[in-house]
């Protein structure tokens, strides 16, 4: 517990999934704990997450809920118009969220509006504290129409994913995709108002890409080129790697890959199906973490995210 500190975000609660927590890390500064409740350091790029859901000012803590309600009650807190809504994954409070909330009105001296509140405030519970606080920063959520993008493949990544991948490069102004099948990554950077460059090998995934792009009027430069040399600088590169048979019978062509981007742009977020690190070492880089997502049974994707040597 960090007692004073006044910014807390909650996130996703999803088994196996170390993406969450980067993404929240690289977002707010702070590493959710098994609630999903993180301390946050800055809730300025709250809006843009894919897995982080509210940021909040801490208006009140206490050990217990009641201890809780009380302290509420005996703040200023302004809340006309309020809603209350609940964080409790882990069933802490015993009591359902219709329950808590009540308890909650019962004792702020103004009325509630669920539908169209002013004053968005979350009970949250963790394992050692209970924690009242204003919604002041929200997910946007803006990510989840890239799903219905016109064109996909059975390799594409879901738009909340690649949301959060690069996220995990947050003050890069520029992303490159250099293996961007039918664009998902890009069409993320693109929305989030980045110069994004696409490049694929294969004619067909150029015109996806284009088309997905073009179909929600984003702008990015969308490239057929071969990734082992084309060379297009960009402040990081956040790609999806060939895979299925590719990267065990192609790993020379991966390799080239790696070492062509440690080239293009100093950071580098990679998805493969392997932990790739000795490989990114190979190709010039440093490998600064390594975060692993369990997409299934025997599939795990493993997120690397890269610093180039300087050469
Ligand atoms: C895993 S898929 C990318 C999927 C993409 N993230 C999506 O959501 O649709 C990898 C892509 O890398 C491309 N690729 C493989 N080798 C390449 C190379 N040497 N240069 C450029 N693209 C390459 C493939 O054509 C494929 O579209």
């Amino acid at each position: 517990m960090v007692p004073d500190a006044d910014l807390i975000v909650t996130t996703a609660r999803i088994a196996h999934h170390d993406l969450v927590a980067a993404e929240c890390a690289s977002l707010t500064g702070g590493r959710p704990d098994a609630d999903g409740v993180a301390t946050a350091h800055s809730l300025d790029t709250v809006a843009r997450a894919a897995y982080v859901h509210d940021g909040m000012r801490v208006i009140a803590r206490a050990r217990s809920f009641d201890a809780l309600v009380d302290r509420v009650a005996a703040s200023d807190v302004d809340a006309d118009r309020f809603r209350v809504d609940v964080h409790d994954p882990g069933h802490r409070i015993g009591a359902t969220s219709l329950e808590v909330a009540v308890r909650l009105a019962d004792v702020l001296p103004y009325f509630p509006d669920l539908d169209d509140p002013r004053h968005r405030f979350v009970v949250v519970a963790q394992e050692d504290q209970f924690v009242f606080g204003e919604v002041v920063a929200r997910s946007d959520g803006a990510y989840r129409r890239h799903d219905t993008k016109p064109w996909s493949t059975s390799s594409s990544l879901d738009a909340r994913f690649s949301r959060a991948l690069v996220n995990l490069v947050p003050t890069s102004t520029s992303i490159l995709d250099p293996c961007c099948g039918a664009g998902s990554i890009v069409l993320e950077a693109a929305s989030l108002g980045l110069v994004a460059f696409a490049v694929d090998w294969k004619p067909a995934m150029v015109g996806m890409t284009r088309t997905n792009l073009a179909h929600f009027g984003y702008d990015a430069d969308v490239t057929r080129a071969d990734s082992r040399t084309h060379r297009q600088h960009a402040d990081a590169i956040v790609t999806d790697l060939p895979y299925g048979h590719a990267i065990h019978t192609d790993e020379a062509s991966v390799r080239a890959i790696l070492e062509n981007g440690a080239t293009c742009a100093p950071l580098g977020v990679y998805v493969a199906p392997q932990d790739i690190s000795s490989w990114l070492d190979a190709a010039g880089y440093e490998t600064v973490a390594v975060h692993t997502v369990q997409k299934r049974a025997g599939f795990t994707r493993w997120i690397h995210v890269a610093e180039a040597r300087r050469r």
